[in-house]
């Protein structure tokens, strides 16, 4: 059998870009994604700098309202989406739509026309574009028209309560984070869906969706992020 020469290796090797890493579960993804060999690039679109460096790593500080379709972190096979932000702290529900559904759309729609096969989105737990909560109904017509951009793999994951370490603290989120780990016991049957889940194990889980053979879109339950952010690829996999 011939032996597979250094630029057939190479060819195997994809590229990714992340949006909304310098927040708390893309900060565990790229840390993820910068351990993964398989990428030889991974860049990242944020409005500010990131703290990490490293030689693969393209960090772009960008404007998202003035980016230009053809930017060169466009060109990649996997896009991850891990951008969002709360009414509250975007001021404005018009805002809000703006970082939650026209970025990550802009975003969706340049990587496809840049040849991106693969995209992993963050959603939320009751997401739904016929939902009365603006928040929900965002992220259910940001489900709804990412499927319409026919990506070969695109994983929709909807996390319930996120657990992790932030800069900024959130007041009901908070008290949440206090509280539901301590009720995890409480959470069965029925209740199983809304168990607070930490971001590491959300961004392992996203991760591990943009890896799988499986095409198509895949909705992913908060259930099932848990049980996919168990899997490790290797002893290595931390
Ligand atoms: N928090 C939860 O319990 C929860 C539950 C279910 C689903 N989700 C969804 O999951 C996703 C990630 O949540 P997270 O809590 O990990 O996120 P996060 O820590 O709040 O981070 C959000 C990211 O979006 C970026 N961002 C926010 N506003 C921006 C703007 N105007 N321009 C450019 N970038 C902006 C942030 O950049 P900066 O660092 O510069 O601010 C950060 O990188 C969000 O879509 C969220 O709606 C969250």
């Amino acid at each position: 059998m011939p032996m597979a020469t250094t630029r057939d290796m190479m060819a195997t090797k994809r590229r990714a870009l992340l949006i909304g890493a310098t927040g708390l579960t893309g900060g565990h993804l790229l840390q993820r994604l910068l351990s993964d060999r398989r990428y030889d690039a991974i860049h990242v679109l944020s409005r500010r700098p990131l703290a990490v460096r490293e030689d693969r790593l393209h960090s772009h500080v960008v404007d998202f309202d003035d980016l230009p379709p053809e930017h060169t972190a466009f060109r990649v096979d996997d896009v991850y989406c891990c951008l969002g932000t709360t009414i509250r702290q975007a001021g404005s529900r018009q805002r809000f739509r703006q970082v939650d559904y026209d970025y990550p759309m802009m975003t969706a729609r340049a990587v496809r026309a840049g040849g991106a096969a693969t995209m992993v989105a963050m959603s939320a737990l009751g997401a739904d574009p016929g939902s009365g909560n603006f928040y929900l109904r965002t992220k259910g017509e940001l489900e709804r028209d990412l499927q319409h951009l026919a990506f070969r793999r695109l994983a929709l994951v909807r996390p319930s309560l996120l657990i992790g370490r932030r800069e900024t603290k959130r007041l009901l989120e908070g008290a949440g984070m206090w509280l539901l780990p301590k009720l995890a016991f409480l959470m069965q049957g029925p209740l199983r869906p809304y168990r607070a889940i930490e971001a590491g194990v959300v961004a392992r889980a996203m991760h591990h969706l943009a890896w799988q053979a499986a095409v198509g879109t895949r909705v992913v339950s908060s259930a099932e992020l848990q049980l996919l952010g168990q899997i490790r690829r290797g002893p290595s996999d931390g």
